[in-house]
């Protein structure tokens, strides 16, 4: 995820260009950039954070412009490869947004013909297919470079000597504004609420034309298109969340393309791919902490399940201190941020113990991607909320990916089953926006908890590391007490505790353990504890052993977890906002761990 803003008026371009950005930050803080059209075309860039950039900003004198603030997905936090870049002659600057997946291929043709590369970025290649394909009209240019790239992207360019900014996307958002005497292109109207609440929303396969006194827009086919302007009724200071009130409830939302681009490119890698985790092993364990050990849970099920390779866990914090058996796994290490000091110690061992190690990370240059043999980045994009709510279900989709892939070099998965587990898995965007447009069902049933002193979530199989996930994004954010359990030990204490004022959440999916889980929902109910259930949503048998359902798409057993966990994010969110707690900065939480 990056922040692009574009403006073509009669103002200096830099100091808009500057402030709606910082709007934008949200979007990535990695790296930042802008180009402005005077009489040369004059960037400036560089590692860090906008107001690093602003410090460093030369006199850019120009009425037309373009700026990015970047969090990195292809190549390094850097100043090489921050944005706008630049064509061989100087002539266009490009901005993007995306992924272009087959940039390895695009760059060996482009440099084949004489372009020369000065950046590890995936986006560089369109600025020199714009420069091979201008023929006089910047709009014909991009439009038939984008014909060449496969993959996402919003992306917005000038051309020196033009006071056109040209602008287009696919997957990921662009929203133009329009002023008088001036007109804007942004990643999100919160960046032009300064200058206009006037805006056309761009549809994807939608570009335009923007100078001071225009905008033109076309569909796919280059065709104009007439767009009525919409009336944006926020303020500044409700565009930081995005309309949220709170950047959890803005991540939460953010899920089904958080999932799209973790799974764009690697998935199609499952079976081609060139990597460690084809090499000879014969077990596999998972190192990691907090929400990313939950996750790495559920990957021991699902590596288990798919690949029938042995899986272990350990916290990282435990890791570097276990005597370390004479086996030899491959080493996964999980961590959102890639800086937890645990986790980064426990890889490094892992390396000293001669093991393969390979990191499932967010954030593209942590310190993390530098202590491991192999990378697999997780695309969620920044994550502001302390508790971690789309990275953990892109971990998960990270860990399907490598379950899925270890499954199929070790033998264990044939092609059909591959085939039918990936179409499943392209669909979890769709079953999370279900699971989205349920929140109102899920705040209500709030009222189960929110009075609560202490709460249990109880499942079984794959939905136990979900349940410990649910009962940490309560804690941590409500302060109500609770535990997670596995259904199956209930009954070796817990039982003791329950009472009519500690209400129970039971994750119940018709898998093997249905049976088993509706006969600990009885003995819970013989203790009159209140039972909030979450189940198929075609499962007519669970209201009778709960006093409230919340359904959930029917997917396969082994993909509920994403499910559930989204659904646990948002009990957790809603009970946090009825207490009035201060949801994105818990009391003693931090979000990177950097000390042991
Ligand atoms: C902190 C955060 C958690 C996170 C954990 C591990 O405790 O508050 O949300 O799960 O660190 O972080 P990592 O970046 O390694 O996933």
């Amino acid at each position: 995820m990056c922040g692009i803003v574009g403006y073509s008026g009669s103002r200096q371009a830099v100091e808009v260009l500057i402030d709606a950005l910082k709007r934008l930050e949200y979007r990535g803080y990695d790296s930042a950039g802008i180009a402005v059209c005077g009489k040369e075309l004059q960037v400036h860039k560089d590692k860090g954070e906008i107001a690093g950039l602003e410090e460093t900003l030369p006199m850019l004198k120009g009425t037309v412009g373009i700026s990015h603030t970047r969090w990195a997905t292809c190549g390094r936090p850097s100043k090489n490869n921050a944005h706008p870049f630049v064509d061989c002659r100087g002539k266009f600057a490009l901005v993007h947004n995306g992924i272009i997946e087959n940039h390895i291929a695009l760059r060996k043709e482009l440099q084949a013909r004489g372009h020369k590369f000065t950046s590890e970025t995936d986006t560089e290649v369109l600025v020199h297919l714009l420069e091979e394909n201008f023929k006089g009209d910047t709009h014909e240019a991009l439009l038939e470079s984008l014909k060449k790239v496969k993959g996402t992207y919003a992306v917005a360019v000038i051309r020196l000597g033009s006071k056109e900014v040209v602008a287009a996307r696919k997957e990921n958002p662009l929203v133009i504004g329009l002023g008088v005497g001036e007109n804007f292109v942004a990643s999100d109207v919160t960046a032009l609420l300064n200058y206009t609440n006037n805006v056309l929303y761009m549809m994807d396969g939608e570009s335009a034309v923007i100078t001071p006194g225009s905008v033109k827009l076309f569909n796919e086919s280059g065709g104009r298109v007439e767009r009525e302007p919409t009336l944006v009724s926020w303020t500044v200071e409700d565009a930081e969340k995005g309309g949220f009130d709170h950047f959890m409830l803005k991540e939460i939302f953010e899920g089904p393309s958080a999932i799209h681009n973790t799974l764009l490119g690697n998935l199609n890698e499952i079976v081609t791919g060139d990597s460690i985790i084809d090499s000879n092993f014969s077990s596999v364990k998972i190192i990691a902490c907090g929400s990313s050990y939950h996750a790495a849970m559920v990957g021991k099920y699902l590596i288990e399940t798919i690949s029938s390779i042995p899986t272990t866990l350990e916290f990282a914090s435990e890791y570097r201190y276990s005597s370390g058996a004479k086996e030899m796994p491959l080493v996964i290490l999980v961590s959102q941020s890639g800086e937890t000091a645990d986790t980064l110690a426990a890889a490094r061992e892992a390396r000293r113990r001669g093991c393969q190690t390979l990191a499932i990370t967010n954030v593209v240059g942590s310190t993390i991607t530098r202590e491991v043999d192999e990378v697999f980045y997780t695309h969620a994009g920044p994550e502001i909320c302390v508790a971690a709510t789309k990275t953990y279900i892109t971990q998960l989709m990270a860990l399907y990916v490598l379950g899925m892939r270890i499954g199929h070099s070790h033998g264990a998965l044939s092609h059909d089953a591959l085939r039918l587990l990936r179409s499943e898995l392209r669909s979890m965007p769709q079953y999370v926006r279900e699971v989205l447009e349920n929140a109102a069902a899920i705040e209500e049933a709030t009222d189960m908890i929110v009075n609560a002193r202490d709460v249990f979530f109880i499942g079984r199989n794959i939905n136990y590391p979900t349940v410990l996930e649910g009962a940490l994004k309560l804690k941590e954010i409500s302060y109500i007490h609770a535990e997670g359990y596995a259904a199956g030990e209930l009954k070796h204490g817990p039982l003791a505790l329950l009472n009519p004022d500690m209400p129970v959440v039971a994750v119940c999916i018709r898998d093997h353990t249905y049976e088993k889980m509706l006969a600990n929902l009885t003995e819970v109910a013989a203790r009159d504890s209140p039972v909030l259930a979450i189940g198929y949503d075609d499962d007519t048998e669970l209201s009778s052993v709960a006093n409230r359902v919340i359904g959930i798409p029917k997917v396969k057993p082994i993909f509920t977890p994403v499910l559930i966990a989204v659904t646990l994010q948002l009990l957790a969110y809603y009970t946090a906002r009825r207490k009035g707690c201060p949801i994105d900065k818990p009391r003693n939480l931090a979000k990177s761990v950097t000390v042991e």
